[in-house]
């Protein structure tokens, strides 16, 4: 048996390597990743360019986006980068009206933004925080699939990916309307992915645990909260940023083609499921 695998892999060692090339490689494709001028965006973005995709990084700050396309060209990744604030909708149409004039059109979607402005017990947050974390966090992330989604269907198909956040799962102390517009994210992917799987287009969803980034400084900068977190991780350090772009790269690649509707958890093992 194991003389015939070696074999086979000595007669043929060029297809085999081709094949597992190709089921990983995102080369021609083109990847809008939101907020990915830091942290898991950015990580997602690299992660990206790696496998060969041309990758669209933004946020809110020109001097952010300037500084993560230098870093992804000093790494050899083919990048465009542009202002957009996902919470305004003249920004996102500009974000997806300049990728198709400069890309030719539109593969991926790594919709990664999300705010929050509040801590607290949830009963004392206000009818403006909802509107601002709702708005940022879920209803932007689908007015921007609607965006990206005609010019998906033109190439034949994409992928769509949500960045959701344990929280979804057990809502964080202090932390309610986040957790619950994390929570919403979950429903959006299953609600979207049997509709857009008529355009071949996979929609699915990470939840990261805590992963080593400035929006979760507070928690992670506090060595008494994070002895706190490890208790309920398996793997007993805080997540990095590329540990989560790896997950989004597998999901908007070949290798995940069977999987939509779907949530991967990346937490290193804190409430894991069944
Ligand atoms: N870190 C964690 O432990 C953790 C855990 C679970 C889930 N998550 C989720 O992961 C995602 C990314 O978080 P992160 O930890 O990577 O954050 P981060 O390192 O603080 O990066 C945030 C990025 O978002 C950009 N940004 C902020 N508001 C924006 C907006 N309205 N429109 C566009 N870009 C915006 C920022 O750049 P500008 O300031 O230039 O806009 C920056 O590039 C979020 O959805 C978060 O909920 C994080």
């Amino acid at each position: 048996m194991l003389r015939s695998v070696t074999k086979c892999l000595l007669t043929n060692p060029v297809s085999v390597c081709r094949r597992t090339m190709s089921h990983s490689s995102l080369v021609g494709k083109t990847a809008i990743v939101t907020a990915s001028t830091d942290g898991i965006g950015l990580a997602a973005a690299e992660a990206l360019g790696q496998r060969g995709a041309h990758v669209v990084v933004s946020s809110r700050r020109q001097d952010n986006v300037d500084k993560a396309v230098s870093l992804l060209l000093s790494k050899n990744i083919q990048v465009t980068g542009t202002t957009c604030n996902v919470g305004k909708s003249e920004d996102r149409e500009k974000l997806v009206q300049m990728t198709v004039e400069k890309c030719g059109g539109i593969d991926i979607l790594v919709s990664n933004a999300a705010v929050n402005p509040f801590f607290g017990n949830i009963m004392d947050s206000t009818e403006e925080v909802w509107d601002k974390i709702l708005g940022v966090n879920v209803k932007a992330a689908f007015l921007l699939t609607k965006l990206v989604v005609p010019h998906m269907e033109k190439r034949g198909g994409g992928s769509v990916v949500f960045v959701s956040s344990v929280a979804a799962y057990q809502p964080m102390q202090a932390l309610g309307p986040y957790s619950v517009s994390k929570t919403a994210l979950l429903g959006l992917t299953r609600a979207l992915a049997p509709e857009l799987a008529h355009s071949n287009i996979r929609v699915n969803c990470v939840a990261p645990g805590v992963i080593k980034t400035r929006f979760s400084s507070a928690l992670w900068q506090n060595e008494d909260i994070v002895d706190e977190f490890k208790k309920q991780l398996a793997i007993k350090r805080i997540g990095e940023p590329a540990e989560i772009g790896g997950v989004i790269a597998f999901l908007c690649s070949d290798d995940a083609s069977y999987i939509t509707g779907e949530t991967i958890m990346a937490t290193g093992g804190m409430s894991c499921r069944l």
